[in-house]
C-alpha cells in the first residue's frame, strides 16, 4: 500500500512537470526513485487535482510530522504562591511532546519593581524574594522533564525551550537603568533561564519559529504602546502583513485567522491569556475577563497551525497529581 508521505514531496516539487509533460506511471517512477504504486497514486492525483497551487508547494513537512509549539502565557510567579502550576506545565508537555516550549514572557512578576505601587502597597515586598519565585518556578518545571529523563532514559524528551521576555521581567532592567551604580549587579543574570537551558529573547523583540513570529507583546507601527482592544487578534493579522503573530500581556484570549487573497496562505493573530490562577489586585474586574490555561498550535507549517486550548481547570484535572 502506497503511503501518500512517499510521493507527496515529489507532487510539491515536480507536479507541475509532470502535469505538463503528461508523464505516465512509469516515467514518473523511473524520474523520481518512486515505486510503481506510489507513482501511480501520484499520476492518479494529478489527474483528479491538477498540479499543486502555489499554496501547496512551501509546506515540505508532512501534517502529521509537523512540529507542535505550547504556549505559557503570562504566569506572574511571586512568593508565597502555589507554584505547582509550572510542574502541571511540564506533565502536560510530556503528555503533548511538543517541539518548542515558548513562555511569552512576565514569568516573573517582580512585584517589588512595580513604579506603580504606593509605598504602602509595595510595604514588605523584596527583590530577593520575587526572583527567588520566579528561579523556583523554573526550578520546578525543569525537574520534572530531568526526573522523567533520569527515570525513563529511553524515551528521552527535551523540547526547545524559549522565553520571550515581558514587561515584568524587564523591571530588573529599568531599576538598574534607574540606578546606574547598580550596574552588573541587577540584570538577567539573576534569572536562571539558561541554566534551566532556556534561549532568552529581549524584551519586546520577536522570535520567528516554524513561521509564527512570538512577542509579548507587540505595537502598532509609529507607536511604543502595547496593541490591545476588543479585536486584538485581528489587529495582529494586520498589523504582521500577512504573517501570524502570538503575543501574551493582555492576560486576556483573543483569536483571529484570515487567509491572504489568492496565495490562500491562512495568517494567524494569537494573544495567549496567562497562566495563573490568582487575582491581581492592580486589575480589579479585568481579572474576570482575562482567560487562565495553556495552548497549544499543533500542525505548525509556515505560520500556519491548528489551535488547541486547554483551560486551568482542565489542566488540573489532568495533571495535578
Ligand atoms: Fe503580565
Amino acid at each position: 500500500m502506497s503511503e501518500q508521505r512517499q510521493w507527496w514531496p515529489v507532487y510539491l516539487k515536480h507536479g507541475a512537470r509532470i502535469h505538463a509533460e503528461q508523464m505516465g506511471r512509469h516515467k514518473v517512477a523511473r524520474l523520481f526513485g518512486l515505486d510503481l504504486n506510489s507513482a501511480r497514486r501520484l499520476c492518479y492525483h494529478i489527474k483528479v487535482h491538477g498540479p499543486p497551487f502555489c499554496r501547496d508547494v512551501a509546506p515540505e513537512v508532512h501534517r502529521e510530522e509537523a512540529p507542535v509549539h505550547m504556549v505559557i502565557g503570562d504566569a506572574h510567579a511571586a512568593p508565597g504562591q502555589d507554584l505547582r502550576r509550572f510542574e502541571w506545565a511540564a506533565r502536560f508537555a510530556l503528555d503533548h511532546r511538543p517541539d518548542v516550549v515558548i513562555s511569552i514572557g512576565d514569568w516573573y512578576g517582580l512585584d517589588s519593581l512595580c513604579k506603580h505601587h504606593s509605598k504602602l502597597e509595595g510595604e514588605g515586598l523584596r527583590l530577593l524574594d520575587d526572583l527567588k519565585a520566579g528561579n523556583a518556578a523554573l526550578k520546578r518545571f525543569g525537574d520534572v522533564l530531568n526526573t522523567h529523563n533520569r527515570i525513563n532514559p529511553d524515551d528521552f524528551y527535551m523540547p526547545r525551550l524559549v522565553v520571550t521576555l515581558g514587561n515584568h521581567d524587564a523591571r530588573i532592567i529599568r531599576e538598574a537603568a534607574d540606578h546606574p551604580q547598580l550596574e552588573g549587579l541587577l540584570g538577567y543574570q539573576l534569572m536562571d533561564w539558561e541554566s534551566w537551558g532556556w534561549e532568552v529573547v529581549p524584551f519586546k523583540q520577536p522570535i520567528e519559529i516554524d513561521g509564527v513570529h512570538y512577542c509579548h507583546y507587540f505595537t502598532r507601527s509609529g507607536s511604543p504602546r502595547a496593541m490591545s482592544g476588543m479585536h486584538h487578534a485581528a489587529a495582529l493579522i494586520r498589523e504582521g502583513m500577512g504573517r501570524s503573530l502570538v503575543c501574551g500581556h493582555s492576560h486576556q484570549l483573543h483569536y483571529y485567522t484570515k487567509a491572504a487573497g489568492i496565495s490562500g496562505k491562512r495568517a494567524h493573530g494569537l494573544v495567549v491569556g496567562c497562566f495563573f490562577e490568582h487575582w491581581e489586585h492592580y486589575a480589579s474586574t479585568g481579572n474576570q475577563q482575562w482567560w487562565r490555561g495553556l495552548v497549544l498550535l499543533r500542525n505548525v507549517i509556515d505560520g500556519d497551525f491548528d489551535l488547541e486550548l486547554w483551560s486551568m481547570d482542565r489542566i488540573k484535572d489532568r495533571y495535578n497529581v
